[in-house]
């Protein structure tokens, strides 16, 4: 491989060798000002404070959920668990394509799902692992993505023997591989 290949501003070599580091799966799900639900699978999203209690995540600025979902300031962390592979993807699908025969809008990712509701009014995913509900607290650009802290206003485990998801190297795993 070429010097020029193994630079980190190729975007191929820079996800590949990210790819090897670990990390849970939520889908960060919303309501637009229309009311519509939307969500997005997201890798990024990590505790940050305890005090105050504060969490947060990465997202690209071309981002259509985020931009819908970023007018109402609030949001609510779906904990994926290892066997929802079908929602991981789902949530991650171009929802501008529409070639699954959805019509192609972002609240298409939630047909046939039975969705709940959070404490601020966001959806629930079925048979999620936790929900972490977060009103936005700030928004700071960087590079190509934002980065979006919420405030924590509620969240609970959903499930206690069910595993989280593990996602590495473009595949989804099971956390229980060390607990
Ligand atoms: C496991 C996994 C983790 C992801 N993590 C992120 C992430 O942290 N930030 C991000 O912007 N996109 C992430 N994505 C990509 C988005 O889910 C994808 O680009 C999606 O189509 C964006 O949809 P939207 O335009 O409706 O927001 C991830 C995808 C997968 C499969």
């Amino acid at each position: 491989m070429s010097d020029a290949a193994e630079s980190p501003t190729n975007p191929q070599y820079f996800r590949k060798v990210f790819g090897h580091l670990p990390t849970g799966v939520v889908v960060v799900t919303g309501r637009s000002l229309d009311n519509e639900l939307v969500g997005v699978t997201i890798g990024s999203f990590a505790s940050i404070s305890l005090d105050p209690p504060l969490a947060g995540f990465f997202i690209g600025r071309a981002s259509r959920s985020w931009s819908l979902m970023a007018a109402r300031g609030k949001f609510c962390a779906n904990v994926l668990a290892a066997s929802q592979t079908e929602l991981c993807w789902r949530f991650a699908k171009d929802a501008t394509a529409g070639t699954d025969g959805s019509d192609g809008s972002v609240g298409s990712r939630f047909d046939g799902l039975e969705v709940g509701v959070s404490a601020n009014g966001s959806p629930v995913l079925p048979d999620v692992v936790a929900t972490i509900d977060c009103d936005v607290h700030a928004v700071h650009s960087f590079g190509d993505h934002d980065l979006v802290v919420g405030s924590v206003t509620a969240l609970r485990t959903l499930q206690t023997d069910v595993p989280a998801m593990v996602f590495v190297q473009g595949k989804t795993g099971d956390a229980r591989i060390i607990l």
